[in-house]
């Protein structure tokens, strides 16, 4: 299948890209690199022995959106570019709808013109808001707590409107619960700009010296140990999720929703020990205040998937600790700074880098 995939440069998008070669699929990546490195998609097509179109759009250009699509013809989108630290959606929420809402607008216009009506789109847990009904059901009320959070739930109310009104569209809401970990290789994997907002890139660049000591959000909450509890999932198996949506929404319409998660939550503290284990190395922390807005548990039932799309989540807490330290030992300072206007066309066979004008193009073999 011709399967276009936005922001596939990123963490999620680079693995569910991998697996989408392995498995034969014919795939174009559109991302602005505002969060992301080629570097990534070039060891994508080193480990897939088998090339991907990339074509260095932004998502409010509407003119080259269309032209993209309208190119590439594909037959499904998955939809990952946006933008995704909580912090900076509450000091810039307009930069956030104007990417996340608008930046959907525009790809879903772009999809219209070219007749392709089949997405599967990153939601988040975070639309079930502070919720406390566990485990957290497709079917929980939704509500937001933040700008960002906000627009993932615009972005699934947009999309059930659309679907309402044509019924021509089928459309996955995925929500994800915690991603981590990284592709067994150490050859992808997250690689946060700055100081890493989430606990796992933050508990690893601890093991690996290069953060004194990871601060514990909170030791009293209602939990077994008081620290926050969270359903951490793989990202293999968050990628695997995405190409079982795709195969589900050949034969549906209408709007379908799956949490994508394990069904079992670690706290923060079960995270440190098994990081400490894993590396071998001390993870030094320290208590310190709860952060605002998050809540003390969170883990998905994710029984529908496992129904609807015969999808689970293979990986335990371990694996995932094991894969994500891999990567972070083996890249300490995540991917190297790549110039897209560098690329060696020799090297880069069928990696075409579609750029504006003035860039250099490498040939198509
Ligand atoms: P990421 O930042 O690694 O990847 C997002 C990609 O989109 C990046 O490559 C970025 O350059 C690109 N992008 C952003 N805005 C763009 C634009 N306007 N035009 C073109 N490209 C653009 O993030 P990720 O962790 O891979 O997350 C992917 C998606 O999943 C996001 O939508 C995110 O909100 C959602 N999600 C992520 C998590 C998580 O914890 N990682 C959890 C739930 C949902
Ligand atoms: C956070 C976002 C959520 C987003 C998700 C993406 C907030 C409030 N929520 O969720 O909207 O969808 O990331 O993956 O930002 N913790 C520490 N120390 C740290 C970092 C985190 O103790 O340095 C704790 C937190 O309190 C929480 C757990 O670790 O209990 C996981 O935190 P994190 O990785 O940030 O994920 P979420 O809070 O679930």
């Amino acid at each position: 299948m011709r399967v276009l995939v936005t922001g596939g440069a990123g963490y999620i998008g680079s693995h569910t890209v991998l697996q989408l070669l392995k498995s034969g699929h014919e795939v174009s990546v559109i991302d602005n690199f505002s969060n992301s490195s080629p570097e990534s998609l070039r060891r994508v097509v080193e480990l897939a022995g088998t090339g991907v179109n990339i074509a260095n759009i932004d998502l409010l250009d509407e003119g080259r959106m269309q032209g993209e699509l309208l190119r590439f013809r594909p037959e499904a989108v998955i939809h990952f570019a946006g933008l995704k630290a909580v912090g900076e959606s509450v000091a810039q929420p307009l930069k956030y709808y104007r990417n996340n809402v608008a930046g959907t607008l525009n790809l879903l216009d772009a999809m219209d013109a070219a007749e392709c009506r089949t997405l599967v789109f990153s939601s988040s847990a975070t639309v079930y808001g502070e919720s406390t009904e566990l485990p957290l059901l497709e079917s929980t009320p939704r509500s937001a707590t933040n700008p960002y959070g906000r627009t993932k739930l615009h972005i699934e109310e947009m999309l059930e409107e659309l679907a309402a009104s044509d019924e021509r569209w089928s459309i996955a809401n995925l929500r994800y619960f915690n991603p981590v970990g990284a592709h067994e290789s150490g050859m992808i994997g997250e690689d946060p700009q700055g100081i890493p907002n989430n606990l796992m890139p933050y508990v690893s660049q601890v093991a690996i010296g290069k953060r004194d000591a990871v601060q514990v959000f909170g030791n009293d909450y209602g939990t077994a140990d008081g620290t926050g509890v969270r359903d951490y999932i793989h990202v293999l198996d968050l990628a695997a999720g995405h190409l079982a949506a795709l195969d589900y929404l050949a034969d549906s319409n209408g709007v379908n929703v799956w949490n994508l998660g394990t069904g079992s939550g670690s706290s923060v503290l079960e995270v440190i020990d098994a990081f400490a284990r894993v590396s071998g190395r001390p993870v030094p922390y320290r208590i310190t205040d709860r952060r605002p807005g998050d809540v003390a548990e969170s883990y998905a039932h994710p029984e529908k998937a496992r129904l609807d799309l015969g999808w689970k989540a293979e990986r335990g807490l371990e694996q995932m600790v094991e894969d994500m330290w891999h990567w972070q030992e083996k890249n300490p300072d995540g991917f190297p700074d790549l110039d897209s206007n560098k690329l060696d066309p020799q090297e880069l066979r069928n990696f075409v880098l579609g750029n504006s004008g003035e860039k250099k193009r490498p040939k198509k073999p």
